[in-house]
């Protein structure tokens, strides 16, 4: 079986997405294993994180793996990733070695490393995962860059625990306030996921600048129209919140004013009302909602929502560790 990567959930079928869901399941009833005996994954973090270190760290455990974990100020040499790059400046190393010596120690390695936010058409290239990607002798997981595919895999196990069958159920991936403009990549793997599995999503965020990548956004057209769905944009709370059965909450940056954070904050500013709370819940068809977490409590959704009996973030939290343990067995083969 040729090696491959798990890097976007678009690479892979919805059979292939729901046979690992399948999988998680049975790791969630029987967490331990050896799928991992003898093996080493090493989990590089560029960013912070609090659920993707622990729960890579501890189902690596479970399944009889290692972890190494690197990362800049756990001593980690300073990369480069661009090819050709004349490395006069602070990168001691290019990532072409680093990946191929990791590659030689290790048997599978995930990436973390968010967009730079200051030139969207460069962060889009999604430089440091394709240099890993195209380096390394082993497999290589997406542990959040531009999209956050294991966070799609666990909203997926999660909706379908609460919900059974996910096709034709309307997906509200609601756009919410933050004081910082944050990364695309759950509001993109979000969306993917809702049109790969069969629901009917709808993205609803202040104006058109809130819209994501047209890369996203054709890639859930695209798998929304092959399951007789369609994606719709809406800038109208009430109406997008309507007959809901799931709320995803998230907040992003508007890629129009990417690098250009000052006015861009102005507009998000004039959007608080776009919180997740009571009233608007009440609009829906008794909805799940959830959020792939941190999250600022009563700024993006209030404490009652959070705190409900429809909350299901904990459960998607949760859910990471177990399709992560099926997304490495399926890479090890
Ligand atoms: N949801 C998520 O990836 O959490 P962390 O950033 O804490 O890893």
């Amino acid at each position: 079986m040729p090696m491959r990567h798990f890097l976007n959930t678009a690479d892979w079928s919805r059979p292939e997405l729901q046979a690992m869901i399948d999988e998680a399941r049975r790791f969630k009833a029987s967490p331990k294993g050896d799928v991992l005996k003898g093996k080493t994954v090493a989990l590089l973090f560029l960013n912070n994180s609090l659920r993707t270190r622990t729960s890579f760290e501890v189902g690596i455990n479970h399944l009889g793996g290692h972890a190494v974990i690197l990362s800049p100020s756990g001593g980690m040499w300073p990369l480069a990733f661009e090819d050709g790059a004349v490395m006069d400046g602070e990168a001691e190393e290019h990532a072409r070695e680093a990946v191929k010596v990791l590659s030689r120690y290790c048997d599978m390695i995930g990436v973390r490393a968010f967009p730079k936010f200051t030139d969207w058409e460069e962060d889009r290239k999604d430089k440091i995962l394709s240099a890993f990607a195209k380096y390394a002798d082993v497999p290589v997981i997406n542990m959040e860059t531009i999209t956050h595919p294991c966070q799609e895999m666990a909203l997926a196990m999660a909706l379908q625990e609460k919900l059974g069958p996910l096709d034709g159920k309307k997906f509200v991936l609601t756009w919410t306030y933050h004081p910082k403009p944050l990364n695309t990549a759950v509001a993109n793997s979000a969306l993917m996921i809702a049109a790969k599995f069969g629901m009917q999503p709808t993205l609803l965020c202040p104006s058109e600048d809130y819209i994501l990548d047209k890369r996203y956004m054709d890639q859930a057209r695209m798998d929304a129209e092959a399951n007789g769905c369609t994606v719709k944009v809406s800038h109208d709370i009430d109406e997008a919140y309507s007959g809901a059965d799931v709320v995803y909450a998230k907040s992003w940056g508007a890629l129009p004013w990417f690098g250009n954070w000052a006015p861009e904050k102005e507009i998000r500013d004039a959007h608080k009302h776009f919180i997740v709370d009571e009233d608007k819940m009440a609009k829906t068809d008794n909805a799940v909602v959830s959020h792939c977490l941190p999250m600022r409590r009563n700024v993006k959704m209030t404490d009652a929502v959070f705190d409900s009996a429809n909350c299901i973030a904990y459960d998607e939290a949760e859910n990471r560790m177990h399709v992560q343990k099926a997304i490495m067995k399926a890479l090890a083969g």
